[in-house]
């Protein structure tokens, strides 16, 4: 099987890249590098194992030319900061969209069938029924949220039309190796610099579920191995949620620090688009026989070390 990973550089889909190297496919990356670390893959790249093409698939001539040939498209290449959206409104619908659009085009032309996508669960906006489950009629309150819906939407439209299938997972925040922007690499980045004092966005209350990297791709991969419908939609998430302060706390006890003062900015949220509360209904994903098996609180220590033992990815 040769497999396309999008954005194979990047924190998720470098997991992905891993597992399919271990399960012998042929891989090509896409990346255009413009969050994603050579670092990620790099073992794979040495050795032969994957080839990484570097463009923007912007560029729809390039991604059509880079699909020729390819069985599955892993695609998760995306602007995935939510609070860079409220700054320049069009970003999401170019890095995801537009984007998405050309990998579903260059499909078609090259008659390739098969696509998994990263979706979020900040496709549901501000819910008001939890844990949220995938037939919940979602409100768009970040324009992050909203591309990637309007992407799911396409993503069904080429499925109908041309005869494609899709699995669609909706993540909570997810952390482990590689991890590179969110919550615990904020934390640990402010930590370095000031130990005495962490400034927390919004008031410390917001809850969120948070799923570790390897069962993230578990999941990922349960779901595309099992689920044979033509559109395959999952939320991936965990059965635990925290507040921010308490994320904060195992943050500053795993890095051994004391006396550390809590600098609130306040609010319910820490930006607009951020949601209080993210807890996702798991129970498709389950039924496939996938449950999470490392704790919130395990995966931010994981997370923690990892990030202290490789600073490369606060080199941009
Ligand atoms: N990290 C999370 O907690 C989380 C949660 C929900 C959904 N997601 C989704 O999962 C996917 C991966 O997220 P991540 O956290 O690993 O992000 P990431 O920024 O580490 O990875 C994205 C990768 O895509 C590449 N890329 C971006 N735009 C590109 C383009 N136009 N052309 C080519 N390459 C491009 C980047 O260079 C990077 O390597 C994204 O689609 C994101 O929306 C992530």
């Amino acid at each position: 099987m040769k497999s396309i990973v999008t954005g194979g550089c990047g924190f998720i889909a470098s997991h992905v890249v891993d597992r399919l190297v271990g399960q012998g496919h042929d891989v090509t990356v896409i990346d255009n590098m413009s969050t994603g670390f050579r670092e990620n893959i790099a073992g794979h790249l040495d050795s032969g194992k994957v080839s990484l093409e570097k463009f923007d698939l912007g560029d729809l001539k390039k991604t059509v030319k880079a699909l020729k040939g390819a069985d599955t498209v892993f695609h998760l290449a995306a602007n995935a900061d939510v609070r860079r959206g409220l700054e320049d409104n069009f970003r999401d619908i170019d890095r995801n969209l537009i984007v998405t659009y050309n990998v579903l085009e260059a499909m078609r032309r090259n008659d390739v069938k098969r696509i998994v996508f990263s979706s979020t669960a900040a496709t549901y906006g501000e819910p008001d029924v939890f844990p949220t489950p995938e037939s919940y009629h979602p409100r768009q309150t970040s324009f992050y949220g909203a591309s990637k819906l309007a992407c799911e939407g396409l993503i069904e439209a080429f499925c109908e039309a041309y005869g494609m299938q899709a699995w669609t997972y909706r993540f909570v925040s997810v952390q482990g190796e590689r991890h590179p922007h969110g919550v615990t690499y904020d934390f640990v980045k402010k930590l370095s610099q000031d130990p005495r004092e962490l400034e927390i966005l919004g008031d410390g209350t917001a809850r969120k579920s948070y799923l570790y990297i390897g069962d993230c791709v578990d999941g990922f991969f349960l779901g595309f191995g099992k689920a044979d419908a033509r559109v395959n939609l999952f939320n991936l998430g965990h059965e635990e949620y925290v507040n921010v302060r308490k994320v904060a706390d195992t943050i500053v006890d795993e890095m051994g620090l004391k006396d550390v003062r809590y600098r609130f900015t306040g609010g319910e949220r820490g930006w607009i688009g951020d949601s209080p509360l993210v807890h996702l209904d798991t129970s498709r994903m389950r039924a496939l026989g996938w449950k999470p098996k490392v704790s919130i609180e395990e995966t931010v220590r994981r997370t923690v070390r990892w990030l202290l033992a490789n600073p490369y990815v606060y080199g941009r």
